[in-house]
């Protein structure tokens, strides 16, 4: 798949972006605190990439039938889980985490990443959560080499999530990144590590850590929105990195 290989031009503006992407999420992660509106995270995401002069890539995506994304970021509490939105009136609360994922993109060229805050203190096992999630996606960044099979990635994910008494989401993944915020290839968060394609130098991937807390059974509640069905929590931590021949480059830190 050449198409997907990013020549010198395509990762210097990826890596730009990969640099704002990760400030904005800084600046986002400073306005996390007990009684803020959510509503207020997407005003100041909106605003930022006016001010850096990129653009929002989630904001009106439409992917299939789906009908076009509303806001800018996906924002998740507790048990929500994947693309969820921003609603106004949405408050945070002391104790629950907060999952902030959202692309931006400039030149046709996109970012995608994803983090997790704890609101105030959060209990032992939330923080344990987080943790482990964190460390899901660091240690499968650590795998990421020319050459290697896809298969390596996603076991290490799950690996370091079982080993924790957590769950990996099978039904969403991560993805490969560029001129579409969705590429080859598909990277689930399990497998074998013999399994898969492997990972050239010069693709740019979005490896994301997919954790739950209890059952990685999910459900829709809207056409995009979804939630944990045992309403237990829904943890995730994403980063766009890019292949080189000896390992990685993590764009989006
Ligand atoms: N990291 C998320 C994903 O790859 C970003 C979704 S943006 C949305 O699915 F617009 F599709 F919601
Ligand atoms: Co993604």
């Amino acid at each position: 798949m050449d198409s997907v290989i990013k020549n010198e031009k395509e990762i210097e503006i990826m890596r730009g972006l990969g640099k704002i992407l990760s400030s904005i999420l800084n600046d986002l992660e400073k306005m996390i605190k007990s009684g803020i509106d959510v509503w207020e995270l997407e005003d100041s995401f909106l605003k930022m990439c006016k001010d850096y002069n990129v653009i929002p890539s989630c904001k009106n995506y439409s992917e299939g039938s789906l009908p076009p994304f509303p806001t800018g970021l996906c924002i998740s509490i507790n048990e929500q889980a994947v693309h969820c939105f921003p609603v106004k009136g949405t408050k945070l609360k002391e104790g629950d985490m907060v999952n902030i994922d959202t692309v931006i993109n400039f030149n046709g060229l996109h970012v995608d990443s994803a983090r997790c805050f704890p609101v105030g203190n959060i209990n032992k096992n939330n923080i344990r959560l987080l943790r482990t999630t964190k460390n899901a996606l660091h240690n499968s960044v650590l795998k990421v080499k020319d050459g290697v099979r896809l298969g390596l990635i996603s076991n290490t994910i799950q690996k370091t999530v079982e080993k924790e008494g957590f769950n990996v989401l099978k039904d969403y993944a991560g993805h490969g990144i560029g001129y579409s915020m969705h590429e080859y290839p598909e990277i689930p968060c399990y497998g074998d590590k013999n399994d898969g394609p492997k990972i050239k130098e010069g693709m740019t991937i979005c490896i994301e850590s997919l954790v739950c807390e209890g059952k990685d059974d999910i459900e829709n509640v809207s056409e995009w929105e979804t939630k944990m069905k045992d309403d237990k929590n829904f943890c995730i931590f994403e980063h766009t990195v890019l292949v080189t021949k000896n390992g990685y480059e993590i764009l989006t830190n």
